[in-house]
C-alpha cells in the first residue's frame, strides 16, 4: 500500500506531501493544478519511469538542477532522485533509484509498487498507433517479470547497435559480420524471452473470464529466429533497419459474433471500443494479482471527462476493490455513495488544502 509521497522539484510542485489512505482517493483541481504530475510521480515510483515522457529530465522542475521524489510504501522508502545531468558543473546520471536509501537499478527498484494506471491515452489503445499496444503489454509486463525487465533493455540496446550496423552496411556496402553476429545472438535470445511473456499475458487474457465485454486478443507477432534474420538479409541491408521482432509486434480485438470480420477497431463502434479497454485494464488488474498475489494500486487519471455516467461507474466499481487514486475536474462525476467512501484531497495553486 502507498502510504505517502513526497515531492520536491517535481514539474509543477516545489515541495509538496501527500498522505493516502488504503480507501480511494479522489483528488479534485481545475486544468494544470497538476493532477497528472502527482499520478506521474507515483507512476515514477512503481515502474521507474514516466508515463509522460521518454525524457526524465523533462520530470524535473524547469531550471532546477535535482529534484526528487520519495514515498513510504509499506515499511519500504522507495525513492528517485532525478537530474539535469549537470549537477554544481558535475555530470551526473539523470535517475537514481534508492530502496532504503540503498542505490539500486532500475530492474530491481521496479516491482515494489505494483500500479495500474488508467489515462486518457488508453481510450486510444485499439485505435492508435501499434506503439501504444507494445507500450501496453511492456508496461504490464515489466510490473510481474523481471527478467522482462532485463529482456527489454537488453533487447533495446541489442537494437539500437544492429541498426547502427545495418545503416553502415546500407551506406557504405560495409557489412561486418562478426560485429553482425553478436547482436544477432542478443536480439534473438531477448527478443524471444519478449515474444513468449507477451504471449502468456494474451493467453491469460483470452482464457480468462469476462464481465464487462466479451472479446480475443490476436496476437500478431514478429517472430524473431536465425532463420528469419536470414530471410529478411537482403531487405535489412537495403533498408538499414532490423525488420523483424517484438519491435514490430502488434495486436488486435476481435469481438465475439457470427461474422468473421469483427475487429473492434474497424467494425466496434466508439461504445464497445471503450468497453473492450475497461474490460482490458480489469484483467490487467487481475492478471498482476495472479502473478503476484496481490492487487495492485489503480490509478485514474482524469478518465471520467472521457465516458459516460454507465462507464464511470462501472470503473468505480472496480475501484473500490484495492487501493486506488483518482484525479478530476470535478468531484459530481463520481456519484455520492461512492464519494461518501473516499478521501477527497482538493488541489489549489498546485498545493492541496
Ligand atoms: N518540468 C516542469 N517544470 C515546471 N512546470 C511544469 C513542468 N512540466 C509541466 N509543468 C506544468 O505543470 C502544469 C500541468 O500539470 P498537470 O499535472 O498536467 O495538470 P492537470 O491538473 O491538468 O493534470 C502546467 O502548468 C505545466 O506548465
Ligand atoms: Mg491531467
Amino acid at each position: 500500500m502507498l502510504k505517502s509521497i513526497h515531492l520536491q522539484n517535481f514539474r509543477s510542485y516545489k515541495k509538496a506531501d501527500f498522505n493516502f489512505s488504503e480507501k480511494s482517493t479522489l483528488i479534485v483541481g481545475p486544468n494544470t493544478i497538476g493532477k497528472s504530475n502527482l499520478l506521474e510521480a507515483i507512476f515514477l515510483i512503481s515502474t521507474g519511469k514516466s508515463f509522460r515522457t521518454e525524457k526524465d529530465f523533462q520530470m524535473l522542475e524547469q531550471g532546477k538542477e535535482v529534484g526528487r521524489v520519495s514515498a513510504m510504501v509499506d515499511d519500504l522508502k522507495l525513492e528517485v532522485v532525478i537530474t539535469n545531468g549537470n549537477v554544481g558543473g558535475v555530470k551526473s546520471q539523470y535517475k537514481k533509484f534508492l530502496v532504503n536509501g540503498v542505490a539500486k537499478r532500475r530492474v530491481d527498484f521496479a516491482g515494489n509498487l505494483l500500479s495500474v494506471l488508467f489515462s486518457p491515452s488508453d481510450l486510444d489503445i485499439i485505435v492508435d498507433s501499434p506503439t501504444l499496444r507494445r507500450n501496453f503489454l511492456d508496461n504490464v509486463l515489466e510490473q510481474v517479470d523481471r527478467e522482462y525487465r532485463v529482456a527489454s533493455i537488453a533487447y533495446v540496446k541489442a537494437l539500437r547497435q544492429r541498426n547502427a550496423l545495418l545503416e553502415l552496411a546500407r551506406e557504405t556496402g560495409a557489412r561486418n559480420e562478426k560485429q553482425l553476429e553478436y547482436w544477432d545472438s542478443l536480439v534473438i535470445e531477448n527478443g524471444q524471452i519478449i515474444t513468449s511473456k507477451r504471449n502468456q499475458f494474451i493467453d491469460f487474457v483470452n482464457s480468462a473470464k469476462k464481465d464487462i465485454f466479451e472479446f480475443i486478443i490476436l496476437y500478431d507477432k514478429s517472430l524473431i529466429s536465425k532463420e528469419r534474420l536470414d530471410q529478411y538479409k537482403v531487405e535489412e541491408r537495403l533498408s538499414g533497419v532490423t525488420l523483424v521482432g517484438p519491435h514490430r509486434d502488434d495486436f488486435s480485438i476481435q469481438m465475439k459474433g457470427k461474422h468473421i470480420a469483427n475487429d473492434v477497431k474497424y467494425f466496434g463502434s466508439r461504445g464497445q471500443q471503450r468497453l473492450a479497454i475497461l474490460q482490458l485494464k480489469a484483467l490487467e488488474i487481475t492478471f498482476i494479482e495472479e502473478k503476484m498475489g496481490k492487487r495492485p494500486l489503480l490509478l485514474l487519471d482524469d478518465i471520467f471527462s472521457e465516458l459516460d455516467s454507465g462507464h464511470i461507474n462501472l470503473v468505480l466499481e472496480k475501484a473500490g476493490k484495492q487501493q486506488t487514486i483518482i484525479t478530476t475536474t470535478h468531484k459530481e462525476f463520481v456519484g455520492k455513495l461512492f464519494l461518501k467512501q473516499m478521501e477527497v484531497i482538493e488541489l489549489e495553486n498546485g498545493k492541496k488544502d
